[in-house]
């Protein structure tokens, strides 16, 4: 696979072309960011543990039947993808209250909701990822009914999968961010999954494990998200 020209660069990731029209290369970098782009720094080693922690994750959902962009690691801070036309929405599944839910309807972050909640987000930066719901995304085009659906239905099964992978690791799958693309009449889970996108809580302690320790300047980041990492078993060697 031979990296080409980049195409795009993020907030935390750049992706490239390669040789192959329908891969890419994504790459992780150290680049930390919060507040839509607002705060923002370099953590040592955060885009090599990422891609790990990505990499193994992605492989379970795999397993477990959920079609997913990712193909391989390919280097410490380096995978490969099928390229997707991205959809402009962002998924969101939560398990406990936190975050902008709290914040949203005035209830302290901690509750365990008795069902997951499910929201949709508008890919905005400068917006502030307004939330939005179907009637949106089908009156301004981002997506179809059908697609509404397989999203919903997707994000629900990433949480049967993931809440039971990090229950066994002594972590609580507090709530996550997924993005989907469409490929070959199809659409796929895009994007990543790392502690950069969702909230892990060390399951008796209740200890931030995940990208609130950078909000909230806690301290300890990466090491945190080894410790995610460590606990899944995620090889952390080559
Ligand atoms: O901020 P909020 O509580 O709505 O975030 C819900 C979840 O989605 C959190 O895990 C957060 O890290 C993730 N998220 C994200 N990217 C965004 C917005 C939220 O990864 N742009």
């Amino acid at each position: 696979m031979i990296k080409g020209e980049q195409l795009y660069s993020g907030k935390a990731k750049t992706v490239f072309l390669t040789d192959d029209p329908e891969r890419l290369i994504l790459h992780f970098r150290n680049d930390t960011s919060a507040f839509d782009g607002v705060k923002l720094a370099q953590l040592e080693r955060k885009g090599e543990m990422n891609n790990r922690i990505n990499a193994f994750v992605m492989a379970k959902l795999a397993d477990a039947g959920i079609d997913t962009h990712f193909i391989e690691r390919i280097g410490p801070e380096d995978s490969v993808v099928r390229r997707l036309d991205m959809i402009r929405v962002e998924c969101v599944i939560r398990n406990v209250v936190a975050g902008s839910l709290a914040k949203r309807l005035g209830i302290e972050e901690g509750l365990v909701l008795e069902r997951p909640v499910f929201e949709f987000f508008l890919k905005d930066d400068a917006l502030h990822d307004p939330m939005i719901n179907e009637s949106h995304i089908l009156a301004f085009g981002w997506a179809g009914a059908e697609e509404i659906e397989q999203m919903r239905k997707a994000s629900h099964a990433v949480n049967g999968v993931l809440k039971g992978l990090f229950d066994g690791a002594g972590i609580m799958l507090v709530d996550f961010k997924l993005e989907f693309g469409r490929a070959g009449g199809k659409l796929w889970l895009g994007d990543e999954f790392t502690p950069d996108g969702c909230r892990l809580w060390d399951a008796s302690t209740r200890k931030k494990l995940d990208k609130d320790r950078f909000r909230r300047d806690l301290g300890e980041v990466v090491e945190s998200y080894q410790e995610v990492a460590r606990r899944l078993g995620v090889p952390l060697n080559d």
